[in-house]
């Protein structure tokens, strides 16, 4: 922000068209180290809506060296140029614009536009960066068809990639080549891409529904080409899913994945060039958790699915960003789904929603999934975006069923092919098709929030009538102070002594969704009451099955009811929620006992129910290991009002404790069992496999916290043995998170060993840097402070920056240690990134955002260090979003 004047929000009811479009767009792109040159060759026509003839240009830390209109050069009094702008007036229906920029893509550190990621040149241009490249209208509704020449040096840059397809090469003069890319689909400045360096390949092949060949390219360092198997075969896979499940085929003849090590999201889906962060592409069974091996498939099939949800059909301007992202992140969920476990995916989702995206809803940066206003558009690359955004449309298919579901899909496709439109044309499809009005299921759009659905019953012995009474609230959000009802899709069942009872609505029964046992009820009032008839037992409600709606349900289950949906219901959401819930009262019982008793026992049933879930073979063991995986602090801290940092965390701790205390024996026989049947075929990552090391690392991880002899021999032993990372890793971090000092010697050698074996591996000496950063030690934060100066550690690696500092401000007792040394911390980072990389900045700033859930102490703490960045000299404009919006009255 230039002379810290307030930089100013976008509102979307602001919104106008361009007064000009760009038919043509021709870059020539001269590489030269320490600099590049841009000539940008516009072809310009007025909007027929417009008669403004003034065209306003943007652009960003560019050199302006020459300017040609029509053939003409102009000289400075002849347009207006200031830091943000380039600005034309007096303009024709048509022009030919030739704009010349000098770039420094070797200083950029903002990893936005073009920039150096190690040896490779690449761009990174949504949402604004292509404004770094050249002048632009650098907007999503300015579609227009490129055609770029890039030129280098042959030894340093043998590969030149752009968007589309490869139409001329050749050799210059002083050891240069050029090559020329054309892409004959219309797109947004967002999506171009241009990437140069020296690179291997790994290439296959892939013959689409209509029975067109693609050759399918990966790009990546030398050093990591046998690391790139996974994402060829996710790639494929998810080119086949598409077509099959969404009737989408892909468009060109060519399409090419990147690796860089730099990069500040996951991925990017540039039109046929997608340029992913390495830790998105790379796996392979030694360097790779399974975790990670999953995390590949799904980004590139989310970025894939792109070319349909985001390039052909794409978003008309910023707030209209979930259009695309929700759409997508479902759509790689049910491919997720579709290739693995959907229980234990949605399990997965609904982990990460009620962890972190509940916690942004009820914090300062709540906004809704449509925003109505930002500063700077990089901060709404959020977890309301993406995965609230998710929620909605998965409401919607819930609501119409799948084959209405993709009848609107089909027409807003078809409708809107090559437009930019906005999320009201993705509704109105589903509307048409399904004829429902959806005017107040838009309302998940508008308001911001995470809705509280209480519900109670009452049980009529005499008349055989079960009520449930639902009440939704949702508190005031900037935007929105007095909330409306929402349409909430309650998935239910209710559950007698043997099993599922029959359901009759006593009104009526929409027999198109429903089958006996279980029905989707449509809330859309504040209160409202269903009464269920011929109930000849007092059931127990399964409520929001699958988690059919991004709530927060409340309903008074006695522990019995919990035991029963935990032991008798279908529906894997709903039993491990159940799960859940009995671990959190059971940390809720033992918060409150500590203060009279220094160790309270933990109730039997619960024991005695997880011994079960242990001994249950018909249960997947990937269900099994996360209904014994006890709530994490995040979570907890989200359900009271004020987190209390020491008192969950030893609560939740004892609990940990006394649970693999119970269950010793079985967690062991389970641990040995899972060992046996890894080591009887070889190693994969198919569902089953995931599973089983899932469990078996869960009860490594319960009986490491034994703390005995015998714990400790069996987590070094898998230590030293392990043929893959998801097994290493485990051990690893069963060691370094002990807090036990029997083993102290063997954790200062494994992290010694760990480094030494993988230091010429970044993605996993990241999980070096993380372990560490993440552990209970009480002196982490000096840990934290002295890997800062490991040598493989590098303050301009986003990827860096979130393993170290993102991991120790995740964790919660090192971060909000009462000495408040850990904010301190954050603080000089922030500033220090402020500088160098605004958009990582502004994200890693997120912890200190919460500073209202604390006590006042640390409330104090926290404050002083947002004001303490409030008031420094050039703010940009990510982090001063960010941290005004924090301390604004609320
Ligand atoms: N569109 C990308 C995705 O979701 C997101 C993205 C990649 C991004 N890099 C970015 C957003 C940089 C903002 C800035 O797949
Ligand atoms: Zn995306």
């Amino acid at each position: 922000m230039k002379n810290n004047e307030a930089p100013k929000k976008i509102y979307l009811k602001d919104y106008r068209e361009p007064s000009y479009w760009i038919k043509k767009t021709t870059l020539d792109v001269q590489i030269y180290d320490g600099h590049t040159d841009v000539t940008a060759t516009l072809l310009l026509e007025r909007n027929a809506n417009d008669e403004s003839r003034k065209l306003s240009l943007d652009g960003d830390s560019l050199e302006l060296r020459g300017l040609t209109l029509d053939g003409k050069k102009l000289d400075d009094t002849q347009y207006v140029l200031d830091a943000e702008h380039l600005t034309l007036e007096n303009l024709s229906d048509q022009h030919e614009l030739i704009i010349e920029t000098r770039i420094y893509p070797e200083t950029n550190t903002s990893l936005e536009g073009l920039y150096k990621s190690r040896l490779i040149y690449c761009t990174q241009c949504e949402a604004e960066g292509f404004r770094k490249i050249t002048y632009y209208l650098d907007r999503p509704d300015v579609m227009s068809e490129f055609t770029t020449r890039i030129t280098a040096d042959k030894t340093r840059c043998p590969i030149l990639l752009s968007n589309g397809n490869k139409i001329d090469e050749g050799e210059c003069a002083n050891d240069r080549h050029f090559a020329v890319w054309h892409d004959p689909h219309l797109k947004p400045a967002y999506l171009f891409a241009l990437v140069a360096g020296e690179l291997s390949l790994l290439e296959d092949r892939f013959t689409t529904c209509s029975g067109r060949d693609v050759l399918l390219q990966i790009w990546v360092e030398e050093k990591d080409l046998d690391k790139c198997a996974h994402a060829m075969d996710s790639l494929k896979r998810s080119m086949a899913w598409d077509e099959q499940r969404y009737g989408r085929e892909y468009d060109l003849d060519i399409f090419m994945i990147v690796a860089v090590d730099d990069f500040n999201m996951g991925a990017m889906e540039n039109k046929g060039l997608n340029i992913f962060n390495t830790s998105c592409v790379l796996a392979k069974k030694e360097t790779t958790t399974d975790a990670e091996f999953q995390r590949v498939e799904g980004v590139v099939a989310h970025e894939y699915f792109h070319n349909w949800s985001g390039n052909r059909v794409t978003c008309r301007d910023w707030f209209q960003l979930s259009l695309k992202e929700g759409f997508t992140v479902f759509r790689d969920a049910q491919f997720s789904s579709d290739m693995g476990s959907a229980t234990v995916k949605r399990v997965e989702d609904v982990l990460l929603l009620r962890a972190a995206q509940f916690a942004e809803d009820a914090g300062p940066m709540a906004h809704p999934v449509q925003p109505d206003a930002f500063i700077e558009i990089s901060n709404f690359y959020t977890l309301t975006i993406y995965e609230k955004g998710a929620e909605v449309v998965r409401m919607l298919h819930t609501l119409l069923g799948e084959t209405l579901f993709r009848k609107g899909s089909d027409l807003y496709f078809e409708r809107h092919d090559g437009q930019a439109v906005t999320i009201d044309d993705f509704v109105r499809a589903m509307e048409e098709v399904s004829g429902r009005d959806l005017s107040q299921f838009k309302r998940w759009y508008k308001q911001a929030g995470t809705p509280e659905l209480e519900v109670s019953s009452e049980y009529i012995e005499a008349s055989e009538e079960y009520v449930l009474q639902f009440k939704q609230r949702c508190r005031p959000t900037v935007e929105c102070k007095e909330k409306q009802p929402f349409v909430i899709p309650v998935d239910l069942s209710l559950l007698g002594d043997a099993g599922k009872l029959p359901l009759n609505l006593k009104d009526q029964l929409d027999p198109e969704r429903s089958d006996n046992t279980r029905m989707v009820i449509e809330l859309t009032e504040a209160e409202e009451r269903f009464v269920f008839t011929g109930v000849k037992e007092l059931p127990a409600p399964a409520l929001l099955r699958g988690f059919s709606a991004p709530v927060k349900l409340r309903y008074r289950y006695t522990d019995e009811q919990l035991l029963r949906i935990l032991k008798l219901e279908d529906d894997g959401f709903c039993r491990w929620d159940a799960a859940q819930q009995l671990m959190i009262r059971e940390i809720d019982r033992i918060r409150e006992a500590l203060v009279a008793d220094p160790s309270p026992a933990i109730s039997p049933a619960l024991v005695d129910a997880l011994t079960a879930v242990l001994a249950d073979d018909s249960l997947d063991p990937a269900m099994v290991s996360l209904m014994l995986t006890v709530p994490s602090e995040k979570y907890l801290n989200e359900l009271g009002e004020q987190v209390e940092v020491e008192a969950t965390h030893h609560a939740r701790q004892l609990l940990e404790r006394k649970l693999a205390k119970a269950l010793a024996e079985p967690l062991l026989q389970c641990y040995e069992l899972m060992r046996a049947r890894q080591a009887a075929k070889p190693y994969s990552v198919v569902a089953a496999d995931v599973a089983e090391r899932a469990l078996q690392n869960t009860a490594l991880h319960l009986l490491s916290i034994l703390g005995d002899e015998k714990s400790l021999a069996l987590v070094q032993q898998q230590f030293a043995e392990a043929d893959n990372m998801t097994d290493e890793l485990a051990a690893f971090k069963a060691l370094v998170h002990s807090t036990r000092s029997r083993f102290d010697s063997a954790k200062t050698d494994a992290i010694q060993r760990f480094y030494t074996k993988w230091q010429a591996e970044a993605l996993v000496v990241n999980h070096w840097f993380s372990v560490q950063a993440s552990s209970p030690a009480p002196d982490v934060l000096e840990q934290v402070k002295a890997l800062m100066t490991h040598p493989a550690f590098d303050m301009k690696n986003p990827n860096k920056l979130r393993a170290l500092i993102g991991a120790f401000c995740n964790n919660v007792t090192g971060f909000h240690n009462a000495n408040g040394l850990g904010y301190a911390f954050l603080g000089d980072r922030i500033i220090e990134l402020n500088r160098s990389n605004p958009q990582i900045a502004a994200r890693l700033l997120t912890p200190l955002t919460k500073w209202r859930r604390y006590d006042e102490k640390r409330q104090e703490k926290m404050k002083a260090q947002l004001e303490r960045i409030q008031s420094e000299p050039n703010l940009s404009k990510d982090v001063f979003e960010v941290v005004s919006k924090s301390l604004e009255l609320s």
